[in-house]
């Protein structure tokens, strides 16, 4: 039985393992992928320890013109497009960044994790085909 090899110099394997990386991540983030509680609320621990607890702090408490999302009342709200429309587009004009460089998914769980931490237990879960549905 004759065997083909295909022998790939390093360069073209190091870009096809890139490559391959990407479709793995871009698959991992599938917007339309149905998540459960526990495993959002872990994701969106490490988006909220990248991208907000310089400002908010680790405890959710914030500090001076930050506002905590610790008991905020945007964050409580049962209404959950509220929340999804601050990261999207901001607030007061900036002072708070827009998020929406981040993929749908990592703007789901970081909202369903600080909709679900420190005192806040509203057991609620926004899905990131809920963040895309926004973006429009
Ligand atoms: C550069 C500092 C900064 C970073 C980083 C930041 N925020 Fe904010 N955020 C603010 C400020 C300031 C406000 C208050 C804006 C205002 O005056 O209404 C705010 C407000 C909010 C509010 C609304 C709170 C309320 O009760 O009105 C939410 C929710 C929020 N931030 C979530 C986040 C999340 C989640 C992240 C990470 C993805 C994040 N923020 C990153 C500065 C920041």
């Amino acid at each position: 039985m004759p065997i083909h090899v295909k022998v790939l110099s390093k360069e073209d394997y190091s870009k096809w393992v890139d490559g391959k990386k990407k479709e793995m991540a871009a698959a991992a983030d599938d917007p339309n992928k149905v998540w459960e509680l526990a495993a959002l609320v872990e994701r969106g621990e490490k988006v909220y320890a990248a991208n907000c607890s310089a400002c908010h702090r680790a405890n959710g408490k914030g500090a001076g013109p930050i506002k905590p999302v610790d008991g905020s009342p945007v964050v409580l709200d049962a209404d959950k497009t509220k929340q999804i429309a601050v990261l999207l587009n901001g607030q007061n004009n900036g002072a708070m960044p827009a998020w929406k460089q981040l993929s749908d998914t990592e703007i789901a769980a970081v909202i369903t994790y600080t909709k679900n931490s420190w005192s806040n237990k509203t057991g609620q879960l926004v899905q990131p085909a809920e963040v895309l549905a926004a973006r429009k």
